[in-house]
């Protein structure tokens, strides 16, 4: 692939209908519908666009990127949402500071908005208490994804963002078997183990049919405020050298941002737009 590619123009490659990829994207779609736990949208739910934020590991920040994306294309006028898909540990709802609990009709539930107008749904806002451990076993965690996709009344959306639990375990699994899934970011942090857990994801989304649109660096630096010299607290990035080898794009590189953290522990996470996020941004912009 060549490498002057713009991340635009590698998001459309990935996404180009080669007769091959056409074919197993059928094959998938066939065996979706004859799969017994196939999910079907609710019927007040009109999805343009669902999109996975995935990483091979915990606390690389996914939620936080989530959140970032959501409020910088919602900022841009369109209608956005966020699947909280971490049944185990959710962290959406306080991000923003909204709570449960939802409201509904027989048809289903309605998603949370958040100050800024992004739709949120999330168990936390299902359960009695935000403090309660959910202790259900893989097929039941599974099932409560699936739910928020037939039970929960999205109305338009043009982008509903998945924000996934760490790994490549039963719920990204889940959602790129039973839901219908048009593509994933990869979010990592600077490490040793970067080229491992970034191939761990892009081979598992492969496997499952699902185009990858590129990797999401976060923690890449911090910015000294001082004298605006970037520290590396986590050591020098290997993410070019990885998405090159990977051929993915690398849709942005966020610093370790103070006013983030801050921001997302006082609820008030929609106040916070990311120019870094532009790339990513542009790249689901341009998906048809
Ligand atoms: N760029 C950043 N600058 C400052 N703090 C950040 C940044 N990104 C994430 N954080 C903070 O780091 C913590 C972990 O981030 P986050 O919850 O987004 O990670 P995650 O990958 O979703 O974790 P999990 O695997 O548990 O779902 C949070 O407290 C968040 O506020
Ligand atoms: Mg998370
Ligand atoms: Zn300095």
């Amino acid at each position: 692939m060549a490498d002057n590619m713009t991340p635009e123009e590698r998001a459309a490659r990935v996404l180009a209908k080669s007769p091959e990829a056409q074919k197993k994207q059928e094959e998938k779609k066939k065996k979706q519908e004859e799969d017994p736990f196939y999910t079907e949208a609710n019927p007040h739910s009109h999805v343009k666009h669902m999109i996975g934020i995935v990483s091979g590991k915990g606390g690389v920040g996914k939620s936080s990127v989530t959140a970032m994306l959501a409020n910088y294309l919602v900022a841009e006028g369109f209608k956005v949402g966020i699947l909280d898909a971490d049944i185990t540990g959710p962290s959406i709802p306080k991000m923003y500071g909204v709570h449960g609990p939802t409201t509904g009709t027989e048809d289903g539930a309605y998603p949370v908005e958040a100050e800024n107008g992004v739709k949120i749904m999330s168990i936390n806002l299902m359960l009695d208490s935000e403090e309660e451990p959910v202790v259900w076993r893989g097929p039941v965690i599974a099932g409560a994804v699936k739910q928020f996709w037939t039970d929960v009344m999205w109305g338009d959306i043009d982008y509903l963002l998945v924000d996934m639990p760490p790994g490549t375990g039963d719920v990204p699994l889940t959602v790129y078997q039973s839901l219908p899934i048009n593509g994933i970011v990869i979010v990592t942090s600077p490490q040793d183990l970067v080229r491992m857990i970034v191939t761990k994801a892009v081979n598992m989304a492969n496997m499952m049919h699902v185009p990858v649109l590129g990797i999401v660096e976060n923690y890449s630096y911090l910015k000294c405020p001082d004298c605006g010299k970037e520290i590396k607290v986590f050591g020098e990035s290997h993410i070019e050298e990885v998405a090159k080898d990977l051929q993915l794009a690398v849709l942005g590189k966020l610093p370790l941002n103070p006013e983030f953290a801050e921001k997302a522990d006082a609820g008030r996470v929609f106040d916070m737009k990311s120019e870094d996020l532009q790339r990513a941004a542009s790249v689901l912009k341009a998906l048809k």
